[in-house]
């Protein structure tokens, strides 16, 4: 804990003394509850909670083997982006995130996130071990944020984010706080946002060509789960923007930009990695279309104009089922027993 004259060892504890979500400290009061929006955050993701038991991938080992090489080739680069993703999320969450939102309710919802982090970094072990049975191209697997450029290069662009403000123990200037302010979005906007839901088509394209259920059934569990962390990064960035607003101007605007065009292209050449053998179906032409609509949403979600005005060329990722919708609170089990392939339901907002 670090001492300043402004907050003596860091902690502020008195329930009247009020501070900025920003400011540094350990806050630990909870009543009166500042921020009582993260405290019903934390309490949502709860009702979203699953174990990896309940997904059966299993069921999907004979759909790879009857997949086509260039189908295979996309497969195995997909696992391969999982297999350490949600890990880098989590390494961030924890040496940067956790720290400097300074709200207890708002570290009781990281908390939960980190949870969830560690249930798909699970899952993703799960995925790797029942689908690469073969042990020296499971390390490979492991390996690919070294060894395959395409995943290396947005390895490299989360590793760079992360580096961008490790060095940061408090929040003390307007530069602190803007930098803190891009590796939040850059975490919720380009990496969970962007790099996440454009694994996710692939794994839905396969589904909408009855392929996989297994992954995709588990993949909707996850998809849930990266809705809810990105909702609360945006909602922090909300906060802060009423709290701060001066922090918000064109520069920072453009740098927003500036990284999720990065990611949109780190984006699409892992596509292209994917789908250079030619996968029927699935265009690079229609994914770059698609993250480019994606990243559109990210902004409008900051409050930023889009930058591609590109649409959505894929039908299979807009499907709503209502059914699933309306049980999306209600923890209904049933719905996401293995075999069963109802969408997934997509908020217009994500
Ligand atoms: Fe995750
Ligand atoms: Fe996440």
């Amino acid at each position: 804990m670090t001492t300043s004259p402004e907050s003596p060892a860091g902690i502020r504890t008195g329930a009247g003394e009020r501070h900025l979500l920003l400011d540094p400290g350990m806050d630990l009061t909870l009543r009166p509850m500042r921020y009582p929006r993260f405290f019903d955050r934390f309490k949502d993701a709860i009702k979203n909670t699953w174990s990896v038991e309940e997904v059966d991938l299993h069921s999907d080992l004979a759909d790879l083997a009857k997949l086509s090489p260039a189908e295979q080739h996309l497969v195995s680069r997909l696992v391969a982006f999982f297999a350490t993703g949600d890990t880098i999320v989590a390494n961030n969450l924890v040496l940067n995130l956790y720290q400097h939102v300074n709200s207890p309710e708002g570290r009781l919802y990281l908390s939960r996130q980190l949870f969830e982090e560690a249930v798909h970094v699970q899952f993703y072990l799960n995925l790797l071990d029942t689908y690469v049975p073969d042990e020296k191209e499971r390390f490979e697997a492991f390996a690919a944020v070294e060894n395959i450029p395409s995943i290396a290069r947005k390895a490299e662009f989360c590793f760079r984010w992360i580096d961008s403000v490790f060095e940061l123990r408090e929040l003390r200037t307007r530069d602190d706080r803007r930098a803190f302010l891009l590796n939040l979005i850059c975490f919720a906007a380009c990496i969970e946002g962007l790099f996440f839901y454009g694994a996710f088509a692939y794994v839905y394209f396969l589904r909408s060509r009855g392929l996989l259920h297994g992954l995709a059934s588990g993949t909707n569990w996850v998809f849930r789960d990266e809705s809810m962390h990105m909702a609360f990064a945006f909602d922090v960035v909300d906060t802060v923007r009423a709290e701060e607003p001066d922090l918000f101007d064109a520069e920072m605007e453009q740098q927003v930009k500036d990284m999720l065009a990065e990611a949109v292209e780190c984006e699409v050449q892992f596509a292209a990695d994917l789908l250079d053998q030619g996968v029927s179906g699935m265009s690079l032409a229609q994914m770059r279309e698609y993250l480019q609509h994606v990243a559109d949403r990210r902004l409008a979600m900051l409050g930023i104009e889009p930058m591609y005005g590109s649409g959505n060329p894929f039908a299979f990722m807009e499907l709503q089922d209502v059914q699933e919708l309306s049980n999306f609170f209600e923890r209904r089990v049933s719905a996401y027993q293995v075999g069963v392939t109802g969408s997934v339901s997509f908020d217009d907002d994500f």
